[in-house]
């Protein structure tokens, strides 16, 4: 296996190959180690900085990049696009240029637009993180998962790992769909049929329109939000109805002929795809998902800037 990594950025996991998926995951156990001594600081990234630009609203995600600099010893600044110039009209390109003449070294970005860091990679230098692109692709997000299923269950090859919720609208599902299937995971989608995007087999995932039979099926249940903020027409009849189909809540785990684990990446909708009893049940790694994310973007950051 190569211990170079692909790329330059992380634009998306479609663009990583097995070796650097496994290259970030391995250097995450080594972070998590650090992340949980006394003294949590490393100087690996010291004189790096980094910009953490985001025009979409964020908690898990922006606070927890900014952590893994502040652990790498990394110089950040952040940007929050209602609160900047964009708001007088400023391109996304300017905003970006003016950013890095202040000596800027890597980008973090999350903006609604799919394809946006895309677009930055081919006219600026800096290396960019892709922080989730509208619904196309968060990689950090799809890495920080592994992390946590590994931890759980071990190597995925062969796992079956269940997919459930608005697939439609999920940058989360996909990036977990192109991870998960380059780690020879089984991967099933399971949802209403109108949030699973309609040619979604040509991705090797297999769907099911039925909930108990995926939970019977998998090893992990990776629960997501439904996108109500993405949605222009109604691709549900209410939340209510969604919950009685799709709503996972405690008994409903209790009643499986094993145990799963539970996740989701945050933000939850309670009372929605999943009951608080379930989400914060002994089956759930939700908050170990949110603390792996810390060690796995050091290990992306660390990774990518020893590339330069
Ligand atoms: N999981 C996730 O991306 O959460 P945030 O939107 O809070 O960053």
């Amino acid at each position: 296996m190569s211990n170079l990594f692909s790329q330059r950025h992380l634009l998306g996991i479609k663009d990583l190959n097995e070796a650097d998926i496994r290259m970030v995951l391995e250097t995450a156990k080594e972070f998590k180690e650090v992340i949980n001594r006394p003294i949590k600081k490393v100087p690996s990234l010291r004189d790096i900085t980094i910009a953490n630009i985001f025009f979409e609203n964020s908690t898990r995600t922006r606070i927890s990049f900014e952590l893994a600099e502040k652990r790498l010893s990394a110089d950040t600044i952040n940007f929050a696009s209602s609160a900047s110039s964009v708001s007088k009209g400023e391109t996304l390109l300017d905003t970006v240029n003016n950013i890095l003449s202040m000596k800027v070294d890597m980008v973090v970005m999350r903006h609604p637009a799919p394809g946006a860091p895309h677009f930055l990679s081919k006219r600026i230098s800096a290396n960019i993180v892709n922080a989730g692109d509208g619904t196309h692709e968060h990689p950090t997000q799809a890495l920080l998962d592994a992390y946590s299923m590994q931890e759980q269950i071990g190597d995925l090859a062969g796992k079956n790992i269940a997919i459930i919720g608005d697939i439609l609208h999920s940058r989360v599902a996909l990036s977990n769909i192109f991870l998960l299937k380059k780690l020879g995971a089984n991967v099933k989608v399971c949802g209403p049929s109108t949030l699973i995007p309609r040619h979604i087999h040509e991705l090797g995932v297999e769907v099911s329109y039925n909930l108990i039979e995926t939970l019977n099926w998998c090893h992990v249940a990776n629960v997501l939000r439904i996108q109500l903020e993405r949605q222009d027409i109604k691709f549900i009849p209410s939340l209510r109805e969604y919950s009685m189909y799709y709503g996972i809540d405690k008994k409903l785990l209790d009643s499986l002929n094993k145990k799963i684990v539970l996740m989701h990446p945050g933000p939850i909708n309670r009372g929605v795809e999943l009951n608080s009893d379930a989400a914060d049940s002994e089956h759930s790694i939700i908050l170990q998902q949110v603390e792996n994310g810390v060690a796995v973007r050091m290990a992306v950051l660390y990774i990518l800037a020893s590339q330069n």
